[in-house]
C-alpha cells in the first residue's frame, strides 16, 4: 500500500513555525504581516479557499483584512482598491482570488499588484524571477507540492516528474520549479495538456505525476507504473446526498486503484490543498521581512 502523503501534518507543521517566526517580528520588530484578501463575486470553491486563508492567517497571528464584492463589481473599482493597498503600509501581500468574473481583465488586475506585495506570486516580474531561478515569492500551490516531497523526503533530483494540466496557477509554475539546477528540484520534467496525444504513454513514464487537470478520473490505475509518487491536485466536489453539505471532495486520479501501485499518494482533501494556503503565509511573513529589511 502507498504511503499517505499528509498535506495536512505537514501544513501543521510548517504553520507552527510560520507562527513562531510571526510573534518573533511582533516581538522583536513590533511589526504584524498584513494580508488583503479580495474575493469578488459567490464561487462556492473561491469562497472556501478564502475562508480557509482567513482562519489561517488568525491562528498563525497574521493580520487579514477581507474585501468582498458582488459579482458585478467594477474592473476599474478593483485597479483602484489595488493601488490603495499597493500604499497601505499595513498590508504586505495583497491576493485577488482568481478566477476573476468573465468581465475582468485577469491578466491587468494581477499586473496592477505592487510585485513586492504579490504573494501569489503571479505578476510577471515575480514570474520571470522564479524562472531565472532568483523568485522572490513563489506560487503556493507548487512551492506547497514540492515542500511536501521534500519533507517526507521523496528525492526530485533526477527524477522524471510527468505534470497533467498547464494552468498558470499550477503546472507551469511547477515545471519551473522543479527544473532549477537546486536542492529539492534539478528534475527531468515533462508537461500533459489537452493537446498531448498519447497522455498514458506520458504517464506511464512518471517516477512522479503531478496531476492538476481539473477533471475528476483524469488519472486511472493503467495510467501508472508501480512505484510511482502520486501528487492529485484536483478537487471536484461531487454530489453526495450522504453528507451535510450535499457534496464531498474528489480529486482527479481515481485513488484506490492508483494507491494500489504507487509507493506514496496524497489525498484528496488533506493533501495538497493545506499546503497551499500554508505556503501563502510563508510567503505574507517573508513580504513583511522584505518591507522592513528583515533578513
Ligand atoms: N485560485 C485557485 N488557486 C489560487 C491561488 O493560489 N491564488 C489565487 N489568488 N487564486 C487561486
Amino acid at each position: 500500500m502507498a504511503k499517505i502523503l499528509s498535506g495536512r501534518e505537514c501544513a501543521a507543521t510548517m504553520r507552527e513555525e510560520i507562527r513562531v517566526q510571526v510573534e518573533e517580528l511582533k516581538n522583536k520588530h513590533n511589526l504584524t504581516p498584513g494580508l488583503a484578501v479580495v474575493l469578488v463575486g459567490d464561487d462556492p470553491a473561491s469562497v472556501s479557499y478564502v475562508k480557509g486563508k482567513e482562519k489561517a492567517c488568525e491562528k498563525a497571528g497574521i493580520m487579514s483584512r477581507e474585501y468582498k464584492f458582488d459579482a458585478d463589481y467594477k474592473e476599474d473599482a478593483l485597479l483602484k482598491l489595488i493601488d490603495e493597498l499597493n500604499h497601505d503600509n499595513k498590508i504586505h501581500g495583497i491576493l485577488v482570488q482568481l478566477p476573476l468574473p468573465k468581465h475582468f481583465n485577469e491578466e491587468k488586475v494581477l499586473f496592477a499588484i505592487d510585485p513586492e506585495k504579490d504573494v501569489d506570486g503571479f505578476h510577471p516580474v515575480n514570474l520571470g524571477k522564479m524562472m531565472i531561478g532568483e523568485p522572490r515569492f513563489l506560487p503556493a500551490t507548487p512551492h506547497g507540492i514540492q515542500q511536501l516531497l521534500i519533507r517526507n523526503d521523496i528525492e526530485i533530483a533526477g527524477k522524471h516528474v510527468v505534470i497533467v494540466g498547464r494552468s498558470n496557477i499550477v503546472g507551469k509554475p511547477l515545471a519551473m520549479i522543479l527544473v532549477q539546477k537546486k536542492p529539492g528540484a534539478n528534475a527531468t520534467v515533462s508537461m500533459c495538456h489537452t493537446g498531448t496525444k498519447n497522455m498514458p504513454d506520458m504517464t506511464r513514464q512518471a517516477d512522479i505525476l503531478v496531476v492538476a487537470a481539473g477533471r475528476p478520473h483524469t488519472v486511472k490505475a493503467s495510467m501508472v507504473k508501480d512505484g510511482v509518487v502520486v501528487v492529485d491536485v484536483g478537487v471536484n466536489r461531487i454530489e453526495d446526498k450522504t453528507k451535510k453539505k450535499g457534496f464531498r471532495l474528489i480529486g482527479d486520479v481515481e485513488f484506490d486503484e492508483v494507491s494500489a501501485k504507487a509507493s506514496a499518494i496524497t489525498p484528496v482533501p488533506g493533501g495538497v490543498g493545506p499546503m497551499t494556503i500554508t505556503m501563502l503565509l510563508h510567503n505574507t511573513l517573508q513580504a513583511a521581512k522584505n518591507h522592513a529589511g528583515i533578513p
